[in-house]
């Protein structure tokens, strides 16, 4: 898999970041890919190469789901796309439409990209880091705004696997690197633009997420945080005993005033909240792509709260300056 990424690295030498930083990031990823975790690391790996080469490629659209077409494929062509897709189980984010085969993944992802799309800086020829991309989906959406370079970083072997094999049609030119923010180079400091989303609520340390999102961007870079919210004050956060919404790791859900004043703390300036929205079962559920429980397994019957009686996945986006 390591070779996957030697243009990204030729391309990211081309721009403007510190090389100490991007021989660390070679050296994560490296180091990753080189011992992976998962026992599926191999069968997802095989998935991947058993996927054809399709010449006659039409078109990729980024509309809703991100989708390929090709002319004239035969249907041992397309059965083959089909079950090397379903070798990458569960899909979580989507969906994607790949020659026929309709990934519909358990988020209808691009509901959340409507809500946000219109309110986002404008990204021709910006840097973009997305910390937490998962599988990229919004990556590939970022396309159509014809930014000059984005890096996804994960730790899910999985979504980095599902990212190449989307990637191996789409020719983005952009990578997931499986890092973690705690291991993002501290030396790199000149993003355009930074997305976190999803991700802070799974923080132990909000305000040190903050502060690394901070870092990596030059001066008047650009944050775009989405994370889960409660309703309240300045002084309100909520913090489970346990599960929220069935998920073990979410530990800081803050109210829209008090996430204002945590942004205002690592630095950051001109802070917008651009949207604030209850996440419905249209949008999160089981399908055949993604068939464990979702969330109408996590709300209770009439769905004004958590099974565990919180208030029922509310997610705000916001957009910050840095200082
Ligand atoms: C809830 S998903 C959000 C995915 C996508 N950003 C979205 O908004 O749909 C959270 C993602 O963050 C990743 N993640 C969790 N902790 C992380 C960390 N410390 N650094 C980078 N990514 C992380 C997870 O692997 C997962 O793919």
């Amino acid at each position: 898999m390591i070779h996957l990424y030697d243009s990204f690295w030729s391309k990211l030498s081309e721009i403007e970041i510190d090389p100490y930083g991007i021989e660390k990031l070679k050296k994560f990823t490296e180091d990753k890919l080189i011992n992976p975790i998962s026992g599926d690391f191999p069968r997802w790996h095989d998935a991947y190469k058993n996927l054809p080469e399709i010449e006659s490629i039409e078109h990729c659209e980024i509309s809703d789901a991100i989708e390929c077409t090709a002319k004239n494929l035969d249907n041992s062509i397309l059965s083959q796309v089909n079950e090397c897709y379903k070798q990458l189980i569960p899909w979580r984010k989507g969906p994607f439409d790949m020659f026929s085969t309709y990934i519909d993944s358990e988020w209808q992802s691009f509901m959340k990209w409507q809500r946000i799309e219109k309110h986002l800086p404008d990204m021709r020829y910006k840097t973009i880091l997305d910390v937490g991309s998962g599988n990229g989906f919004y990556m590939f959406k970022m396309l159509k705004h014809n930014p000059k370079l984005v890096m996804g970083i994960d730790p899910g072997i999985l979504q980095i696997i599902q990212f190449w094999s989307i990637e191996k049609y789409i020719n983005s030119g952009f990578a997931v690197l499986p890092i973690i923010m705690n291991d993002f180079p501290e030396e790199i400091t000149t993003f355009d633009m930074v997305f976190s989303m999803g991700v802070l609520y799974h923080r132990k340390s909000p305000i040190q997420h903050l502060k690394q999102l901070h870092n990596t961007l030059k001066t008047s870079g650009e944050l775009i945080l989405e994370t889960l919210v409660v309703d309240g004050n300045e002084s309100t956060c909520l913090i489970p005993t346990d599960r929220y919404a069935q998920m073990r790791n979410v530990w800081f859900l803050p109210s829209v005033s008090m996430l204002e004043i945590m942004l205002q703390r690592t630095g950051f300036t001109n802070i917008k909240c651009v949207d604030v929205s209850t996440t419905t079962i249209t949008e999160q559920r089981t399908t055949e792509w993604m068939k464990f429980h979702s969330l109408a397994q996590f709300l209770n019957k009439d769905k004004t709260q958590t099974i565990e009686g919180y208030p029922p996945p509310t997610r705000a986006t916001l957009l910050a300056t840095k200082k």
